[in-house]
């Protein structure tokens, strides 16, 4: 079965394709490049010792898209990642955001129609739900509290395939609401390195690790949480790729929207997991603790039982995989 990954150079995206070409799926990848390298694509090959095809185009371009799919007549599902995810940046460039996320998805869905290809697997994410009523967090939590243009836009995208299965019955659409990704793939090859003063707590650790940058802050120890710092459900990246491949497998049974979330079940607060980074990999993090970052929940982690059940999916990485693998990748590529 050949299918179409959106942003398939991607931290998700690669982990994701390496693990679709493990299962035997043909691959094919469109990704602008905006927030990754093409070098990527050459990994993601090495890794699963097998070929992919690769299209450097923006998913907002309906001409390549018609494109890749004229070329491509076979491809029967699309796994959609790209889109731009930095949240502070959202707040400051909404537009680009909306016309970003929205723009590119709402040209997929417009072209894979004219191919009557009518099975996609967005990426959403955990961030829709807001900040959560009672824990764990299930799929019928409410969502739309979103405090953030990246957050919303996840949230009308989810809305946006759900309006089109309820207008094409034929439509099939896998919603996965991922919580927190972190970690790399074990060879080293690909993992998450972001460019600058990272937004996200595991890049920023590692960034104080190797002395790129000199201190962490940690933003609030006043929380209502068992040390009183944020606490996330961290679930290992190829644990989440292996979840696309459940969700492809057994989520397109039948037409319509199917919700899961990637999550492990298990919360971990931010001094957790810079003891276990500082543990397994035998390394100082130096830290401080600063004022509440503006618009950070105290607790987020998922019931992830209904991926177990559905989809015979669950988490199998622990924490200390996922700080040895994070680190691993950044070592690896210094
Ligand atoms: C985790 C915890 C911070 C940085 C975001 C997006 C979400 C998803 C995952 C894509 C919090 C604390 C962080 C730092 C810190 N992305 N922290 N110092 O905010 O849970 O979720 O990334 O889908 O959509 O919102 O992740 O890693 O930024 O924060 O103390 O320098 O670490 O307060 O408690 P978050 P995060």
């Amino acid at each position: 079965m050949k299918v179409l990954v959106t942003g398939g150079t991607g931290y998700i995206g690669s982990h994701t394709c390496v693990e679709l070409l493990n299962e035997g799926y043909e691959v094919v990848i469109i990704d602008n490049l905006v927030n990754s390298q093409k070098s990527v694509v050459d990994k993601i090959e090495t890794i699963a010792n097998k070929k992919v095809k690769f299209y450097e185009d923006d998913c907002c371009d309906e001409e390549a898209l018609r494109k890749i799919f004229k070329e491509n007549s076979d491809i029967e599902a699309v796994l959609h990642f790209a889109g731009l995810k930095a949240v502070g940046e959202s707040v400051q460039m909404p537009v680009k955001y909306y016309e970003n996320n929205l723009g590119s998805t709402l040209s997929l869905i417009k072209v894979m129609n004219e191919f009557n290809c009518k099975k996609i697997v967005f990426s959403s994410s955990a961030t829709v739900y807001g900040d959560p009523e009672e824990l764990p967090i299930t799929e019928n939590a409410k969502v739309g509290g979103t405090t953030n243009p990246y957050g919303t836009s996840k949230y009308f995208i989810e809305r946006i395939l759900s309006d089109i299965c309820v207008a094409d019955k034929d439509f099939h659409v896998v919603l996965l609401r991922y919580f927190n990704p972190i970690g790399a793939h074990a060879s080293g090859l690909i993992g998450e390195n972001p460019n600058g003063i990272p937004n996200n707590l595991m890049p920023y650790i590692i960034k104080v690790a190797v002395g790129e940058l000199p201190i962490l802050n940690v933003f609030g120890d006043d929380y209502d949480t068992p040390d009183g710092t944020g606490v996330r459900d961290y679930i290992h990246v190829v644990d989440l790729a292996k979840g696309h491949i459940k969700a492809l497998a057994k989520g397109m049974t039948k037409p319509g929207v199917s919700i899961y979330n990637l999550g492990t079940g298990q919360g971990y607060s931010v001094l957790d997991l810079i003891k276990t980074f500082e543990r397994v990999n035998n390394i100082k993090v130096k830290y401080q603790i600063v004022e509440r970052r503006p618009g950070d929940i105290a607790s987020c982690y998922a019931d992830a039982s209904k991926a177990y059940e559905e989809l015979g999916w669950k988490a199998e990485k622990d924490i200390e995989d996922m700080c040895k693998d994070a680190y691993n990748f950044v070592i690896k590529n210094k």
